[in-house]
């Protein structure tokens, strides 16, 4: 029988380019795996850059990420709409287009509430030893992750980033001990 809807929250996250340059995809991934939590959907994508007078543009060789081109134009428009009036908002553009980042939808009980606490404070100074943050970032501009602040949240984001059918159902083996 299908999982419970309380099995099947799901949260949108994002490895943010300046883990993907240090290599630390792997250590965020294994992180959720290890919570217990399940992958249902997974990209890597180079987000083009709004350059005035120019468009939007791939400042990264396709040979490394092809689907770039195809990487929706006001992706990040819209993923951080409730931020554009911030004095930090091209610095935040910048850096979320400054090379590949990796999409995820991570499913299972709480996950997101489990997830933001997972990363950690916004504010890597005040994020706690063990959470991503905590152990991988110095500075809020280079925080290594994104994660939805609530269900409502993250089924829009998930929708920003993913289309429907990019998402996979599946179940575990052995449910006795997962989900
Ligand atoms: S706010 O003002 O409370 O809505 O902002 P906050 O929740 O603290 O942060 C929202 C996202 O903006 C990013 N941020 C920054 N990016 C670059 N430079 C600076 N100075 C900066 N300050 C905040 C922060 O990392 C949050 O990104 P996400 O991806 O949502 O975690």
């Amino acid at each position: 029988p299908p999982a419970p809807p309380e099995l099947r929250e799901q949260t949108l996250v994002l490895v943010k380019p300046d883990a993907v340059q240090r290599r630390l995809v792997g250590d965020v991934i294994g992180r959720f795996e290890r919570r217990g939590f399940k992958l249902v959907a997974m990209k890597l994508l180079q987000v083009p850059e709004l350059q005035e007078g120019r468009g939007y543009v791939c400042g990264y060789p396709c040979i490394i990420a092809p689907r770039c081109h195809q990487a929706d134009r006001g992706l990040l428009d819209r993923h951080y709409q409730h931020l554009q009036q911030k004095p930090f908002y091209p610095a935040l553009l910048a850096y979320m287009t400054s090379g590949p980042l990796v999409a995820m939808v991570w499913e299972g009980y709480n996950v997101v509430r489990s997830t933001r606490a997972m990363v950690g404070d916004t504010d890597s100074a005040q994020a706690a030893a063990g959470t991503i943050r905590g152990d991988l970032s110095m500075h809020v501009s280079r925080n290594v992750v994104h994660a939805s602040d609530s269900v409502e949240t993250a089924l829009r984001e998930i929708g920003f980033w993913f289309q429907r059918d990019e998402l996979v159902a599946w179940e575990s083996g052995d449910s006795q001990y997962t989900y």
